[in-house]
């Protein structure tokens, strides 16, 4: 923790001085709702992913953008970015013309920004809400895809009392079935009459660690979800998790790039400049059940909390790239 905040801190510094070198840098306008969810800083070429012009936007979990024009997405993640996103934000949203930003990351989970919907709710209004007056749409905190994240979402929505701006509901999924994911945007869509923002999501089993999609079932679901919401008029724009080298405890098997940071056959699928490629195997809606596997694969965990540490990760590994 004191580890974190020092690396912050210095990075703030850093920041401020390096915002101000660059040129102004406006996003460019775009209908496709593809994004990058980028925890690599400037480690990884960007430029591969915009080749066929369907990456449209980016995000990086924190106030911090690249030096790209794609259109960068700013976020709160929680308490312990508000210092940094208080102090840079309305300078980003002139240099790079910001126009929407995310609320805070899965807020229900303990091992990430871990609110009360009450500090949600008056973490929005005294940050977020205000920036609407510069013409900023604003995303809900993004939950996590347990059971708690939509009533986290409806008891902060009751904090809130009217007095928070949710734009468009931003949300996580993670699980291996492609028609289930399917059910749950609808309902989320039913639930807070809003458009929504896939942020995070992934093939990827956190119920039974031993039952992981393969590679063609990465593939299958990847094709069948990201079509459904090109489809859909209720989603607005996605990031799939991800565009990284090492997933950080996630599925392997969903990295876009290998890990000499080179884009691979499902980066491809995802850009639309490959259609989607399997070995003959796979399923959409997930490895089958015992007895009738598939060939998922199984990651073996020695801890039942790697995954709260995940995007932590990221963001840890985003703000030590921009040190180096
Ligand atoms: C916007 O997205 C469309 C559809 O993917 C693409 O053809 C076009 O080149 C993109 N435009 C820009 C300016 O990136
Ligand atoms: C989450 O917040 C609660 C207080 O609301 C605190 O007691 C707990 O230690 C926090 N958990 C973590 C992992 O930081
Ligand atoms: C940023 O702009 C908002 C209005 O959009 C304002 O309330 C806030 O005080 C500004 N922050 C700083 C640090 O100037
Ligand atoms: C990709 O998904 C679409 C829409 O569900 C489906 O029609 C198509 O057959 C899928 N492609 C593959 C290779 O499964
Ligand atoms: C995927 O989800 C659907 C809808 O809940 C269900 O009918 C189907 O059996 C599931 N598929 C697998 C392989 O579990």
């Amino acid at each position: 923790m004191v580890c974190v905040t020092a690396i912050i801190t210095i990075f703030t510094i850093t920041c401020v001085s390096a915002l101000s070198a660059f040129s102004i840098n406006r996003g460019v306008a775009n209908t496709s709702k593809t994004g990058l969810a980028w925890p690599n800083g400037d480690s990884v070429d960007l430029g591969q992913y915009r080749t066929t012009g369907k990456v449209s936007w980016y995000y990086t979990w924190s106030p911090f953008s690249i030096d790209t024009d794609l259109e960068f997405v700013a976020m709160l993640w929680g308490q312990k970015s508000v210092d940094q996103f208080s102090s840079t934000i309305n300078d980003t949203i002139a240099k790079r013309g910001v126009k929407a930003i995310l609320g805070m990351n899965e807020p229900q989970e303990p091992g990430q920004s871990n609110l009360t919907a009450e500090q949600g709710a008056e973490m929005w209004k005294a940050y977020l809400e205000p920036l609407r007056s510069q013409g900023i749409r604003l995303g809900s905190p993004a939950p996590s895809s347990a059971p708690s994240g939509k009533i986290w979402l409806q008891d902060f929505l009751v904090a809130c009392a009217g007095a928070c701006t949710v734009d468009f509901i931003a949300l996580h999924y993670y699980d291996v079935n492609a028609t289930q994911f399917k059910e749950y945007l609808t309902d989320y869509h039913q639930t807070f009459q809003r458009p929504l923002w896939v942020t995070e999501w992934a093939c990827q089993n956190f119920n039974d660690l031993q039952a992981q999609c393969s590679k063609d079932d990465v593939v299958l679901f990847l094709n069948e979800t990201q079509i459904f919401m090109d489809n859909s008029d209720f989603v607005e724009r996605y990031a799939w998790f991800g565009a990284m080298r090492d997933m950080s405890g996630v599925n392997q098997a969903d990295a876009l790039m290998d890990s000499g940071g080179k884009i691979n056959a499902l980066g491809k699928q995802y850009i639309g400049s490959e259609p989607p490629q399997t070995s003959g195997g796979g399923n959409a809606d997930g490895p089958m059940a015992p007895g009738g596997r598939d060939g998922g694969v199984s990651i073996s965990s020695s801890s039942s909390k790697w995954i709260g540490f995940r995007a932590t990760n990221a963001i840890l590994l985003f703000f030590a790239f921009l040190l180096i």
